[in-house]
């Protein structure tokens, strides 16, 4: 049933920028022909230098390295603001829709938010900030965290967005990976009528022992909270743009200048700070806008991530802006005050296109379809999913309740690795199925191998990889370039490795299985096992943690972990609660175990590697002796059947 084919609309068949075959033959061509193909897609952007080489990349060991455009400059801001202003200058570039619907939506025409960004980066540069810098910006859903991102982007500073929801700790751990000299920060954040404490996370972190790197904290009045003020260390913004010049040039950018870096898990070790790259990264972004989502000057678009992830740099900042769009950034969440409030944004603001997660989508189905229905949504043309793989279930939902069968489902599979798009539908030319991201976008060489590389032909099973690069790669991660090469290009020598696995099906379509490493997507979130193992073993009464992901009904993938205590410590009701609370403090709440069950063992071969195949099962509810398969190559196998056992009292 889930393999139904809904087919192109007539009107986006008639009207889209790309039809199904022009995709197929922009997609052969952007292969065979690729360096030819890439110097002409560049030119979407405004180049100072115009770029004669498109990529100099390699995935082998002994010539390793990835560059795009090597030889054009430009900078990010001005493509985002400078180059519309003669012709589209007063056309909305940021909505913004408050927390709380009472109050007002904000917006800014091209021409306002170009000024408050040169203004912004006047005070960046007074902060003494210079190019290369590294600045971190830890916001709330507000248009300063736009300006923000720009500013930075003006001077050539490389911003590193830490999410609102981490903790001091999280935060601390990210400024002083990078040596940020400067934080830019809020008072408070809002979220479903709570207050997010951000200017106090901030003085928690700065407060670390490990962490000095910081000189200058930059404080924008959000909610008019009262917080501690630093002199010399922390200035208020308003009061800081008061006093500098409205104008500032733009840097000049070499193509491969890093734009920013954003940290995100692993299967192993800290989050590491992934970089990316000016030119390459900007024409991704503004390109994958353009195609998967059609994007027309006029239309409202909407994509309801927060500016924290990748999602929302790409997909609220740069591909938007690049492209000359009314980007709608809002503050809140999706079901508060009610579940219709998603709907309610999307009627007052008339949105064309609605670009959120498949968790988001789930826990609003489970509310009940009058939510929806209540209001009109008839602006609604497209709507797009990103950040784990969505259910047929919830596409349908997606499709037929939301979308009254009228919009098409833009399920775009990528990571904050690629940068934008990787595999996703575009409206006018790609026949959907629910469930399947559907195909590669352009110069994206996707392919299926096994265990040993061998690549896979026809239809098949196994692990995604890309067999070249392309523009929006990441770079590198900070300060390790050896993580990087290690991470990504030694699993399968010669391509990148993604971390998911995938099935591509006799049409072709790719259908993304889920991540084959030790890394778990909790609500469209990456969160790294090894992580919150970490953090477990911190606390003074654990001994071991190890931590595998479930099956969660709204988050897709919820959190369990297995804690072994200490000598002398007794597990209880109390002590579970402890951790949770200890987890959430150490990181943040989107690590909060759902599932604590305390093992007096864990299941370990002889040579002392826990065995997370089977804790897998056993947090899946798998008991059987069959499901959980051979257990003869452990130290000692009888500690399965305790933590089968005992689970029946946790989950
Ligand atoms: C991981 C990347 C993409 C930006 C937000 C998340 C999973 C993402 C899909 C999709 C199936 C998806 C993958 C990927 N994922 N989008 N449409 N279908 N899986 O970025 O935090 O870097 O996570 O999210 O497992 O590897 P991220």
């Amino acid at each position: 049933m889930s393999e139904d084919l809904f087919p192109i609309p007539a009107d986006w068949a008639a009207h889209a920028r790309m039809n199904q075959t022009a995709r197929a033959a922009d997609y052969r061509r952007s292969l065979d022909d690729g360096d030819a193909y890439w110097l002409e897609q560049a030119q979407r952007l405004d180049w100072i230098t115009p770029p004669t080489r498109a990529s100099d990349s390699s995935f082998d060991e002994a010539d390793f390295g990835i560059q795009w455009f090597a030889d054009g400059t430009l900078n990010v801001s001005a493509n985002c603001l400078d180059r519309h202003l003669a012709e589209r200058g007063d056309v909305t570039a940021i909505l913004w829709e408050p927390d709380d619907p009472s109050e007002a939506p904000r917006s800014l025409t091209y021409r306002e938010l170009h000024a408050e960004v040169c203004r912004f980066a006047n005070v960046l540069k007074d902060a003494g900030a210079r190019r290369g810098d590294r600045i971190t910006i830890y916001m709330p859903m507000i248009p300063e965290a736009a300006m923000a991102l720009l500013a930075c982007a003006r001077i050539g500073a490389i911003h590193s967005v830490v999410f609102g929801g981490f903790s001091p700790e999280a935060l601390a751990g990210r400024i002083t990976d990078c040596d940020s000299s400067i934080v830019v920060t809020a008072d408070e954040g809002r979220r479903g009528g709570k207050r997010v404490p951000l200017k106090a996370n901030v003085d928690a972190a700065l407060a670390l022992d490990h962490c000095t790197s910081v000189r200058r904290v930059l404080v924008v009045r959000a909610t008019g909270g009262a917080v501690a003020m630093q002199p010399g260390r922390d200035s208020w913004y308003d009061e800081a743009m008061a006093g500098v010049a409205p104008d500032c040039p733009a840097e000049v950018m070499n193509a491969e200048d890093p734009l920013f870096l954003l940290y995100t898990s692993g299967s192993t070790g800290k989050p590491k700070g992934v970089v990316h790259s000016s030119g390459g990264y900007l024409l991704w972004a503004s390109l994958t806008h353009a195609l998967c989502f059609d994007y027309r000057p006029g239309d409202v678009w909407w994509c309801a991530a927060d500016v924290g992830w990748v999602t929302g740099h790409s997909y609220i900042v740069y591909g938007p802006l690049a492209n000359g769009a009314t980007t709608l950034m809002y503050e809140g969440l999706p079901s508060w005050p009610t579940p219709s409030r998603i709907w309610e944004v999307v009627d007052r603001h008339q949105v064309h296109t609605l670009f959120t997660a498949p968790t988001v989508l789930r826990a609003l189905m489970k509310e009940g379809d009058h939510h929806v229905a209540k209001t009109s949504r008839a602006s609604l043309q497209l709507l797009g999913s990103v950040g784990e793989p969505i259910n047929p279930e919830a596409w349908r939902w997606y499709h037929g309740v939301a979308g009254e069968g009228r919009c098409p489902i833009i399920d775009t599979w990528w990571q904050t690795e690629t940068g934008g798009a990787m595999i996703a539908p575009m409206p006018g030319a790609t026949d959907l199925k629910p469930g399947s991201a559907t195909f590669p976008m352009p110069g994206v060489e996707a392919q299926i191998v096994d265990g040993e590389g061998a690549v896979q032909d026809g239809a098949s099973e196994g692990n995604l990889v890309i067999a070249r690069s392309w523009p929006g790669q990441m770079r590198t991660v900070w300060n390790d370039h050896e993580r990087f090469f290690q991470t990504y290009f030694t699993t399968f020598p010669g391509k990148y490795t993604t971390g998911d696995g995938a099935r591509r099906d006799e049409d072709g379509y790719y259908w993304i299985t889920g991540r084959v490493d030790d890394v778990i997507n909790v609500s469209g979130h990456r969160m790294g096992t090894a992580e919150v193992e970490s953090a477990l073993v911190l606390h003074a009464t654990v001994a071991e943690a190890a931590v595998v992901g479930m099956p969660h009904d709204i988050k897709g993938q919820g959190i369990y972990a297995y804690v072994t205590l200490n000598v002398g410590e007794e597990p209880s009701e109390d002590l579970r609660r402890t951790l949770t609370q200890w987890v959430r403090s150490e990181i943040g709440p989107i690590a909060t175990p759902d599932v604590i069950q305390f093992a007096p063992g864990l299941p370990k071969t002889r040579s002392g590697k826990i065995m997370r195949r089977i804790l897998r099962k056993i947090a899946e509810g798998e008991v059987s002796a069959q499901a959980l398969g051979d257990v003869s190559t452990l130290a000692d196998p009888s500690v399965v059947a305790d933590l089968v056992r005992s689970r029946a009292g946790v989950a």
